[in-house]
């Protein structure tokens, strides 16, 4: 949700933002545009749209050269996505140039302060009136950055904030509250951005900044102060991936790269979770075991696909610990004055870790004394940051917008987790959680020989290209799966994608079916006896009446050749598992026929990666 660069160094600003914004583009593509500060001014350029629209502004009307400058791509909150409301946006005078992640929320009364002294707006935008506060208190003397000081401690709601002054090259300060902000440290030349990605071709050393802090970046270092003007410290780390985890690698998208990076993700996500008779060991849970024993009931909270990640755990975690879990959609969560105790451990899954509505809901949760653990892909993220203990998934950066490795991995993460409460409670013997724990080492093999066949699924997106409506029908676990496959459909092919439990079809649903409409339809393993048979008569019925089968079965189960039209085999796994190798076939399914449509997989239609606005 917007990304966020800055430079200063001995390189050209404007190569280096650009490039920042290409990697950030995710994040949000409404529009970009750029800052640099040039001989006592500030030189800028902008366009809505995607970032090559500013790239042949740019290309036509070059900007001076510069070693200082200020990025943006833009998701738009306060203001339709045009020229005008695009970032940077610059105070009354010029002088002050800022982009802007969040969103301000006094800026109504801010707004009137503003235009009470006289000063013309341009945009609709919160962030023009923090660009013209900033400007005003540096014209009253000092830096850039007490300007920025003063008036971030004006500001309400959640935001970052990069700003450069036109009379100071030698600076680029940014701030930021409940919104991502990372530092790239070099040599000779420092970095900003919303995640390492923007600076990661650079510098590997990375700053963490804390909330409500400022940053100063010059050539020759990096430092911190707090909101209140005192000096602090962020916390330096080194990432361990490099460039090549955020490049397409020969794949026409990262979405594709990603569902084929899926095996090396999984394998990522166990390492070092077990020892060699498969007990488990997770480091960064930071609850003891008495507390954990504690627990009587879970509460997992997520949004999208990850809170279709959640409702696998759940079935999983209730099985292995006995332990009552729900589910909810995080952006209900608080609203609805949730029974909440101290022995209740709430679970936040989310990808990005920067998910506003997750946020909240866990420093609710935490306000009312449960422990909270997450479990999140982004290392140094603000979920994990305000949580009580973390699962980090392991998946390396996600760049397109659908998730697909991190939802595999976020599976994997809360198999784990109810695989090691289960061992802290002793609520299931140790040789089947070993069991379990052989069984997920087996998922990268079984995964990878899904994408083996790959073919095959693009081969049906050819055939139902010309599809207006799919259905997905699963039951216990292959039910969010269901919803998985739906929603991918929904948002990379924008087509009517439904999943359902297919117990609910006779419930109303099945008047939806007619002559043609293909419905994927995940069986249970014949493990389950009963949901397996069950799933089977509802494949029946819905092909009586016209439906086009595309079933998804396991090795070795024949007798449903009949009333499939298209059979889509899958590993034969327990029960709990089938959903890391049965959303595989869906993801590769999506991807091809949102590429066949026309349309732009990793950055699909009114959508950003991270939604860092409730
Ligand atoms: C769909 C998708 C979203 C996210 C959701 C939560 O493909 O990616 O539904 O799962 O916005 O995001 P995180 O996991 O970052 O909290």
């Amino acid at each position: 949700m917007c990304g966020i660069v800055g430079y200063v160094g001995d390189k050209q600003a404007q190569d280096v933002v650009i490039e920042g914004l290409r990697r950030l583009e995710y994040r949000g593509y409404d529009s970009a545009g750029v800052a640099l500060v040039n001989d006592g001014s500030v030189a800028w350029a902008k366009r809505a749209g995607k970032l090559a629209n500013l790239e042949k502004v740019l290309a036509e009307s070059p900007l001076p050269g510069s070693t200082t400058g200020i990025g943006h791509t833009r998701w738009a909150t306060h203001g339709a996505p045009n020229d005008t409301n695009a970032h940077p946006h610059l105070g009354n005078h010029g002088r002050v140039a800022l982009v802007h992640n969040g969103i301000i929320e006094n800026f109504a009364e801010l707004r009137s302060e503003v235009e009470a002294a006289g000063d013309e707006l341009r945009s609709e935008t919160d962030t023009e009136i923090a660009a013209h506060l900033i400007e005003t208190a540096l014209a009253a003397g000092g830096t850039l950055t007490g300007a920025m000081q003063q008036v971030c401690s004006r500001l309400e709601g959640a935001f970052t904030l990069v700003a450069v002054d036109a009379e100071d090259p030698s600076r680029v300060v940014a701030a930021r509250r409940n919104s991502p902000l990372v530092v790239g440290i070099g040599e000779g030349e420092n970095f900003i951005g919303s995640d390492v990605a923007a600076f990661i071709e650079h510098t590997r050393e990375a700053l963490e900044l804390g909330q409500d802090q400022i940053v100063t970046i010059t050539r020759e270092g990096v430092e911190v102060i707090g909101f209140d003007g005192r000096p602090a410290e962020g916390t330096r780390y080194h990432v361990d991936w490099d460039l090549s985890a955020a490049e397409k690698d020969g794949f026409d998208w990262f979405m594709r790269k990603e569902i084929f990076e899926q095996p090396r993700a999984i394998a990522d996500a166990l390492l070092g979770r077990h020892d060699a008779e498969g007990r488990l060991q997770l480091d960064e849970v930071r609850i003891s075991d008495d507390e954990l024993r504690e627990v009587d009931k879970i509460i997992i909270i997520a949004c999208g696909t990850a809170f279709y990640a959640g409702l696998v755990a759940k079935y999983a975690i209730e099985h292995w610990t006995r332990v009552p879990c729900e589910v909810e959609l995080a952006h209900e969560f608080r609203y609805r004055d949730p029974i909440l105790t101290r022995s209740t451990l709430v679970v936040a899954i989310s990808q990005s870790g920067e998910t506003a509505d997750t946020l909240m809901a866990i420093r609710h949760a935490r306000q009312q004394r449960s422990k909270v653990l997450a479990i999140c892909n982004t290392n140094g993220s603000t979920i994990p940051r305000e949580s009580d203990a973390v699962i980090y998934t392991h998946a390396g950066p996600e760049i397109g917008v659908a998730s697909t490795k991190g939802f595999i991995t976020q599976m994997i993460a809360a198999y784990l987790l109810g695989l090691y409460l289960a061992q802290v409670r002793g609520t299931s013997y140790a040789d089947e959680i070993a069991r379990v724990v052989g069984e997920l080492r087996d998922m990268p093999g079984h995964v990878q020989r899904i994408l083996d066949g790959a073919d095959d699924l693009y081969a049906l997106a050819a055939e139902l290209e010309g599809a207006r409506s799919v259905l997905f029908l699963g039951r216990h676990v292959g039910f969010p799966i269901a919803l998985e496959g739906a929603l991918k459909l929904k948002e990379l092919a924008y087509l009517h994608a439904e999943g359902f439990a297919a117990g609910e079809l006779k419930h109303g649903p099945i008047a939806l079916i007619e002559p043609g409409l293909p419905v994927f339809c995940v069986v249970p393993p014949r493990g389950r006896d009963q949901l397996h048979d069950k799933m089977v008569s509802a494949i029946q019925e819905i092909r009586a009446r016209g439906a086009r089968t595309i079933v998804m079965v396991e090795d070795d189960d024949h007798g449903i050749e009949e009333f499939a039209d298209t059979i889509i085999r899958l590993p034969r796994v327990s029960t709990l598992l089938q959903p890391v190798p049965a959303v595989v076939p869906l993801q590769l399914f999506a991807c091809e026929l949102a590429t066949r449509l026309g349309h732009d997989v990793d950055q699909p239609r009114n959508l950003a990666k991270s939604v860092t606005v409730e």
